[in-house]
């Protein structure tokens, strides 16, 4: 479904990125893990086209999008959830929805995307005509997937959604994000601080350290891994 190859990528002259290569399958749920400022977010803005790609390539469903322009890059079935400012706040929760569908043509096709969106997250329902901005930290991540997924997006990329919410809430989220996979046939890639709870939804796993990829392969690969443990994700990880 998705493969970077040999990426080297960054902002303006400067590169973060630094030969990175790895591939998601369809139905694949892929965690990105590794320390802060190690260029997880720089990856991922990467595939939607937000960053300079220097070097490398980027393939979505078998087409070459590298450079492509952010605006074509939001017309495919790819879903973005950023790390920050991933909602409307003055306009309301079923503006945010509606805005998220705009490019699904079919009205029906469209309809049942609304409705499968608030089964997974009743809390946008009973808030539709709120303002995005008055919803709680988790309520506003709902949103946010919500909205991504109103566009029916094959691949679904998260960046840190669980940032800032309390454990329980977080947890939800989590939940939601396997009953997306699962029910709706998504493919995965989440971002994530917590490395332990994300490689324990994942079936693949990439480890960043300072723009390189330290490690890939399975969760169950990392966690026998003692030295990617020790040195990067700290002993409490895995
Ligand atoms: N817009 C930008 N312009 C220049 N440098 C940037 C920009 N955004 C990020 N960087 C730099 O790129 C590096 C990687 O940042 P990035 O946000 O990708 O890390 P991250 O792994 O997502 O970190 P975190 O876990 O804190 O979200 C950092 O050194 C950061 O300062
Ligand atoms: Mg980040």
């Amino acid at each position: 479904m998705l493969e970077i190859r040999n990426l080297v990528s960054g902002y303006g002259k400067l590169a973060i990125i630094q030969d990175v290569s790895f591939k998601v399958d369809a139905g694949d749920f892929v965690a990105i893990v590794g320390p802060n400022g190690s260029g997880k977010s720089t990856l991922v803005k990467s595939i939607l086209g937000l960053t300079n790609i220097f070097e490398g390539t980027i393939t979505f469903e078998g087409t070459n999008i590298t450079s492509w322009k952010p605006e074509k890059i939001a017309k495919l079935k790819l879903g973005y959830v950023p790390q920050l400012g991933n909602v409307f706040p003055d306009l309301s929760v079923s503006e945010n929805l509606e805005l998220g569908g705009v490019t699904v043509r079919d009205e029906g096709q469209k309809r049942k995307m609304r409705e499968l969106v608030v089964e997974l997250f009743p809390i946008l329902k009973s808030r539709s005509g709120q303002r995005a901005g008055l919803l709680s930290g988790g309520e506003r991540q709902m949103l946010a997937v919500g909205r991504a997924l109103a566009a029916e997006p094959k691949l679904l990329i998260l960046d840190e959604p669980t940032a800032a919410l309390a454990p329980i809430v977080a947890e939800q989220l989590f939940q939601r994000l396997v009953e997306i996979r699962q029910k709706l046939n998504v493919t995965i890639i989440l971002v994530e601080q917590n490395a332990r709870k994300a490689l324990g939804l994942a079936n693949r796993g990439l480890v960043l350290v300072q723009g390189k990829s330290a490690f890939e392969g399975t969760p169950d690969q990392i966690s026998k891994d003692k030295d990617i443990i020790r040195l990067f994700l700290g002993e409490l990880a895995i």
